[in-house]
């Protein structure tokens, strides 16, 4: 399996098995499949409500005589805990659904903050169906952050959804630099600007999306009643005509073409013959007048699918990351 070196010392595999919108009735047998077939990488988040369903995945794996060193895994400090006084908490909750002593790799899973409901894991609303936004100190949170990695509950430490400037704040008074940034990154949305940049910096980026999520209409429209606008890559002319001359799947472009520009991938899957054919994208190679062609799709912001607009008043939160507006 490739390998990214992290800037921490620890290595990441190039591929991993996203599990958003994989329920703890699927997931279990979906990272099975996975590890049967070769990923070591497994990427969830507190979010996600699946850790304890993933745990005795791998719970089941290490009885079969695996090794937990082999092993990839990374959660994410949810939105409603994204605070210094948090991050042990929700930390620890993870670990023990997960049911491990440590995780490969913790994110900050988005640079604003909400107050939690009575639950705790979701936002809490104010009267007009806005969340209740926070002010977030991510100075504080990285503190909080480096302190888990000393703790050995985490080995390497990263972020998510976090623009340039964002970034550039916490690598200033960071003591442990940021191993990762996790951004939505596909064909679409290529995000050259911000690989350039972490290149510089030695963070290692995470590609989320890179299929396109295409799931995700279903589900914003089933959980939000949103009509999401998402660019069908899977069906872009140039990927099919790509996955015809390499006698590959769309998929399977779309995830070369990604770990081409540099990056590690975590296409999710529940299926386990996509997520095998998911895995087969290292025995082949575009050539740079087709990564060129690939380049053409490339819709920046407009390509984004993923606004967190689906939380009502994201926008106004001073840490929000993205243009407010889009302009054709
Ligand atoms: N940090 C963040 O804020 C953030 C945000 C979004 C996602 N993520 C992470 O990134 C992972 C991947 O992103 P994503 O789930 O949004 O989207 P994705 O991986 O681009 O797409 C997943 C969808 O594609 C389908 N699919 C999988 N393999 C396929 C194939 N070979 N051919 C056709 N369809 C295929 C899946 O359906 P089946 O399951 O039926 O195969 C699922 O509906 C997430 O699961 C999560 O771990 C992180």
């Amino acid at each position: 399996m490739y390998k990214i070196r992290l800037s921490s010392g620890h290595l990441m595999p190039v591929l991993g098995l996203g599990t958003w919108q994989a329920a703890p009735d699927v997931v279990t047998q979906a990272v099975l499949s996975a590890l049967n077939v070769g990923y070591r990488h497994i990427d969830t988040a507190y979010n996600y409500r699946n850790e304890d369903a993933i745990g005795s995945a791998l719970q089941q794996w290490f009885k079969e005589g695996n090794n937990r060193e082999d092993l990839f895994i990374t959660t994410k400090l949810p939105h409603v805990g994204n605070r210094p006084a948090d991050v042990e908490n929700y930390l620890n909750r993870s670990l023990s659904r997960l049911k491990l002593d440590y995780v490969d790799l913790y994110l900050i899973h988005m640079p604003f903050t909400f107050s939690p409901d009575e639950t705790g894991d979701s936002p809490a609303k104010n009267e007009d169906g806005t969340l209740v936004l926070n002010e977030t100190d991510h100075i504080g949170v990285w503190k909080e952050m480096e302190k888990q990695v000393n703790a050995g509950k985490v080995r390497s430490i990263g972020i998510s959804n976090f623009n340039k400037s964002q970034i550039e704040r916490l690598c200033n008074i960071a003591t442990i630099q940021p191993s990762c940034l996790q951004i939505e990154m596909h064909a679409a949305l290529q995000q050259k600007d911000l690989v350039d940049f972490c290149k510089q910096k030695n963070i290692a980026i995470t590609a989320y999306s890179p299929l396109g999520s295409p799931g995700s209409k279903q589900h914003f429209m089933n959980k939000y009643q949103i009509s999401l606008q998402s660019p069908d890559i899977l069906h872009s002319d140039t990927v099919t005509k790509l996955a015809k001359t390499h006698k590959r799947t769309p998929a399977q472009i779309l995830l070369r073409h990604i770990v081409q520009l540099g990056a590690a991938v975590i296409p999710k899957s529940s299926n386990p013959a996509r997520i095998s054919e998911n895995s087969k994208i290292f025995d082949f190679e575009l050539s740079e007048s087709e990564m060129e062609e690939m380049k053409h799709l490339d819709q920046g912001e407009k390509g984004r699918i993923l606004d967190f607009k689906f939380f009502k008043g994201v926008e106004n939160h001073p840490e929000y990351p993205f243009p407010k507006a889009v302009s054709n």
